[in-house]
């Protein structure tokens, strides 16, 4: 008799961002009139630039022609883009980075999720609160977190590392060690970050206990301030104790298309044992390469015309930022996020919870949000909304929140 993993027995509920959907769904059946605004999930809107559409067009192209037709593409990315990625993300920015360090991959969310895989099943995590939920979960199913605790929503054996006002969302080390640290900054969900010399503390500390940091930044193309690291690698010491992970989603609007790449250094070391080499027999065994269509897009992104035309991208989304940043705090609320991130985080009016103020403002206002406390305990009492809908709606939103 075949047996289950029993660890996916005990995630609470479903997905974040599917228990939303199924919501809005049944808020818009019983009310099919109501012109819905969706702020909730991080899903760009805009389409993708010309650059990287007219990219994908003559790869379709190629692979029409037996001459230039390509099967498999190769287990850690095709070189052209990994040279770019290590060209313009990396050396670009002083970062030392070679391609062999560079593993190209459907997007950040599946890496962040399987990268647990190469660590041993005793390591204990820790993680800022509020969180992305995918960290969490992904070490839940592989049986890490220990016990669930329904009341303190929090896991036994899971090192919270709570982000909130009070600290200015600035994590603080942790009073136990721990073995894997996730860092997502800029952050999701709060839309907050840390500077570089904040950052460079985590690395040092990483490497002084002999702790790994897995560090998401996927949202690195919306840091519009000086002092604020675009790489881990931009601090010293990085090379030994961070594992980068990198999305096209955010930054060129590839969510539907699906690009991502992790850099993992040579330099990482456990007891003699490297990293790289294990997350590359990984991704040799169970992942067959991004489609090259859509590695050629990714390459387009680093062009001239891709840059210039993500960039106004970004920029678009950004002044969706500040105009819901802005609309919020002169309706009175108490705002956070928003300037280096495509993030914005509020505290609940009134002292309601998450999920009443999500329930609050799709029935009073039609605008859908993502309550903070589906992130984390620390999360309850906030709610996020997203930069990543179009100019019109944003405005509109705002409009109606205003008007409550
Ligand atoms: C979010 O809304 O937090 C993001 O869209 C999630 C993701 O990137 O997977």
């Amino acid at each position: 008799m075949y047996k289950i993993n029993d660890n996916y027995q005990k995630l609470p509920g479903s997905y974040l961002f599917s228990n939303i959907a199924k919501k809005v769904a049944a808020f818009s059946e019983q009310n099919p009139d109501a012109d819905i605004i969706r702020l909730g999930i991080g899903d760009v809107t805009q389409p993708i630039a010309p650059a990287m559409i007219e990219a994908m067009h003559k790869a379709v192209d190629e692979m029409a022609d037996a001459k230039t037709f390509r099967g498999y593409a190769p287990d850690l990315g095709y070189p052209f883009l990994r040279e770019a990625i290590a060209e313009k993300d990396y050396k670009a920015r002083g970062c030392d980075i070679d391609i062999s360090e560079i593993f190209v991959s459907d997007g950040a969310k599946s890496d962040s999720g399987n990268i647990q895989e190469i660590f041993a099943q005793d390591n204990r995590i820790a993680v800022c609160d509020p969180v992305y939920p995918v960290y969490v979960d992904s070490n839940v199913m592989a049986g890490r977190t220990g016990v669930y605790n329904e009341k303190t929503q929090m896991w036994s054996n899971v090192i919270y590392m709570p982000c909130t006002a009070e600290n200015n969302f600035v994590p603080e080390f942790p009073k136990e060690t721990p073995d894997i640290i996730y860092l997502c900054l800029p952050n999701n969900p709060t839309g907050t970050t840390l500077t570089k010399d904040q950052l460079q503390m985590w690395v040092d500390y990483a490497n002084k206990n002999g702790a790994i940091i897995i560090y998401d930044a996927a949202y690195e193309a919306y840091i519009s301030e000086d002092n604020v690291a675009h790489s881990i690698y931009e601090c010293e010491g990085a090379k030994t104790c961070a594992i980068e992970l990198r999305s096209f989603s955010k930054n060129a609007g590839f969510t539907g298309v699906r690009l991502g790449f992790t850099v993992v250094p040579k330099d990482i070391k456990c007891a003699g044992v490297s990293l790289n080499s294990m997350w590359a027999r990984r991704h040799g065994t169970k992942f067959n390469g991004a489609p090259y269509i859509v590695q050629r897009a990714g390459e387009a992104v680093y062009s001239d015309a891709g840059q210039a035309q993500i960039k106004e991208q970004v920029g678009y989304y950004m002044n969706n930022a500040k105009v819901i940043y802005t609309g919020l705090k002169d309706a009175g609320y108490q705002v956070f996020g928003g300037v280096n991130a495509p993030y914005i985080w509020l505290k609940t009016p009134e002292n309601m919870t998450s999920w009443d103020f999500f329930d609050f403002l799709l029935e009073k206002a039609n605008v859908v949000g993502t309550p903070g406390s589906g992130f984390g305990p620390s999360g309850e009492g906030y709610f996020r909304l997203t930069a990543f809908g179009s100019y019109e709606n944003s405005v509109r939103a705002l409009e109606r929140i205003k008007a409550l």
